[in-house]
């Protein structure tokens, strides 16, 4: 490689600056600010939560002690206590035994901490250690060195010489602190996660394509309490394009269904947690995006026997009807409670018939899935307000904030979403608005909300023969072409509704970011907006043929059709992308 100055040209992102050689060897992608710039973002808010759970340790511990010390001043024999103090506690999968709660057992608690010497005898916590285990030319370890406040040590790893000779070149471009605190090492990610188990407060995922073959030494490399970020860019994989293929690398079967972003999100959670499973671990997720072409999960993962046993009340296989819009989830396991205990059984099931009971056609059954909250709200508020406390300092910050406010508002508890577009082709029906649909859906009794991954989907917990009562109302006053007797919407619409839907405007069916026209879907920056190459290879007439051209320059489109102006704009930037282009 030449040392040519010439040859270079400096890129600036953040505060970290790389020099990006003119052959470009090594993979840089200018569109993945996004995912840098939310992980940072998430860093942040980790770093100020980690602080704060140290923080109520101790005082747990020391109450827990000053409890010990009275019942041993109480104790008349003076013989041992048989009470343990905290602080002789463990920090693995011994402490569960003790206390369940995911809080009591985080990073924080380390017994590698040296015990600080403020005069209060305190455990101090020490700076978070990062492994961004995929780093190509090191910017975004650089960008967590150089801007996340309170940042330990960040171990870069690249299997591939050109890319750490680039990352060595860039910590030394960046000057004092990057050499300070940046580590660049040759080496097979997978090796170095497995040798080094519970040494990382977080690790980072960036992989090209998908990342199931570095999750299973990733969720050990984390201590308890950590976080690992995940990116997986296969989406075509992931969104049912190869069934067969999904389920080989993430052990789910997707379904090609509008919601099949966000089924890809869960199929990942769901793999990763079956991962942490095999090492007594468990995930509880934070946030979980579909951004670009791409998704990204923020986990944090704990060690715990016997909350383990909650895995399968938190996986659910998916029906999706072949004829109508219809799903259903039927979730794994259930537990039964009898006199202060719990057994842990089979779900029940099926949960739907043979033929599905609105259009009578048949079921395919996808998953499992990640069925429980994919992102923890109290985390996406902290993540919001971080994020607006320094706008200047985030390139992307109009973008992530968008993305971030629309999460914000979607209903936590509810899997999966139904487009209503696919609800009206199934009727061949024009299509109320949204406002008008959800405010049917809200007079009725029932919640719902929007969704970031699709400006079109929403999500609610009314069941499929209420929304088909709301549809069927709706075509009583909108009347549709007489279609063949045998379509799915004919069989629907042949049913009279069992209620009157009121579709008088309900105050709550505009979001409070809608009704204050805070942005929440934005469209690309520029053109050309999408995954890039594996570093060094070309754009053959393979992937042309395969995808067309828009699609290898990221920017496949999907047709939409709606009222919001807004939710059309980005309804056409949905894409989907191929597996051999990446991130
Ligand atoms: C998509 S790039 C990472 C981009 C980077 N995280 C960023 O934000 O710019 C993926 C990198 O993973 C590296 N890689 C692939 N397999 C690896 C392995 N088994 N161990 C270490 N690095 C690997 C590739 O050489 C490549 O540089
Ligand atoms: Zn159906």
């Amino acid at each position: 490689m030449s040392t040519d100055l010439n040859d270079f040209k400096i890129i600036k992102e953040g505060e970290a600056e790389i020099l990006m050689h003119a052959k470009n060897e090594v993979f840089y992608n200018k569109t993945q600010v996004n995912n840098r710039d939310l992980s940072i973002a998430v860093l942040r808010t980790f770093i100020e939560k980690r602080q704060l759970e140290h923080e109520a340790f101790l005082t747990r511990r020391t109450k827990s002690a000053e409890k010990v010390l009275e019942k041993n001043s109480e104790s008349v024999s003076g013989s041992a206590p048989n009470e343990m103090p905290m602080d002789d506690i463990e920090c693995n999968g011994e402490r569960e035994m003790l206390d369940e709660t995911p809080q009591e057992e985080p990073c924080s608690v380390r017994k590698d901490i040296p015990e600080s010497t403020n005069g209060k005898g305190k455990r101090e916590l020490k700076p978070p250690r990062v492994l961004e285990a995929l780093s190509a030319s090191g910017l975004r370890a650089l960008r967590y060195a150089r801007e996340v406040e309170g940042i330990g040590q960040v171990v870069a790893l690249d299997n591939d010489k050109a890319s750490v000779e680039a990352c060595r070149r860039n910590i030394k471009f960046n000057g004092s602190v990057a050499c300070s605190k940046v580590e660049s090492h040759l080496t097979d990610a997978r090796v170095f996660m497995l040798t080094h188990p519970k040494e990382f407060d977080v690790v980072d995922l960036d992989p090209y394509g998908s990342p199931s073959v570095f999750l299973d030494s990733a969720v050990q490399s984390v201590v308890d309490g950590g976080m690992l970020m995940c990116t997986a860019t296969d989406m075509a994989v992931l969104c049912g394009g190869n069934g067969e293929v999904c389920y080989s690398k993430y052990g789910s079967y997707p379904l090609r269904g509008k919601y099949c972003h966000e089924m890809a999100l869960r199929i990942l959670l769901a793999c990763i947690e079956s991962h942490a499973n095999r090492y007594k671990r468990y995930i509880v997720p934070v946030l979980s995006v579909q951004m670009d072409f791409y998704i990204r999960v923020f986990v944090r993962i704990y060690t715990s026997a016997s909350a383990m046993k909650n895995t399968p009340l938190k996986l659910s296989y998916v029906y999706q009807c072949i004829g109508c819009d219809s799903f259903h989830l039927q979730q794994i396991g259930r537990t039964v409670s009898k006199n202060n205990s719990v057994r842990y059984l089979p779900g029940f099931g099926p949960v739907v018939p043979q033929e599905c009971t609105d259009c009578g056609k048949k079921f395919n059954m996808g998953g499992p899935i990640w069925s429980a909250p994919i992102h923890d709200l109290e985390w996406v508020t902290s993540i919001l307000a971080d994020l607006k406390s320094m706008k200047d300092r985030y390139p992307a910050y109009d973008r992530i904030s968008a993305v971030l406010t629309t999460i914000s508002e979607e209903l936590p508890d509810i899997p999966l979403f139904l487009s209503l577009h696919n609800l009206c082709a199934t009727l061949k029906c024009t299509s109320p608005s949204a406002v008008v649909f959800r405010s049917a859906v809200i007079n009725a009794g029932y919640r719902i909300s929007g969704t970031h991954v699709n400006p079109l989907g929403l999500k609610t917990d009314a069941p499929m023969d209420v929304i088909w009562d709301i549809m069927r109302c709706w075509v009583k006053s909108h009347p549709v072409k007489e279609q063949p007797s045998d379509q799915p919407g004919s069989v629907i619409l042949a049913k009279e509704p069992a209620f009157q839907a009121n579709f008088a405007r309900a105050v709550a069916s505009l979001s409070k970011a809608q009704a204050k026209k805070v942005a929440r879907f934005l469209p690309n920056p520029e053109r050309h907006w999408g995954p890039k190459l594996r570093a060094g290879r070309q754009i053959t007439s393979k992937h042309i043929s395969l995808l067309g051209p828009e699609a290898v320059n990221g920017s496949l489109k999907h047709d939409h059709d709606d009222g919001d102006e807004e939710a059309q704009g980005e309804a056409k930037r949905q894409k989907t992308a191929d597996p051999t282009l990446v991130s």
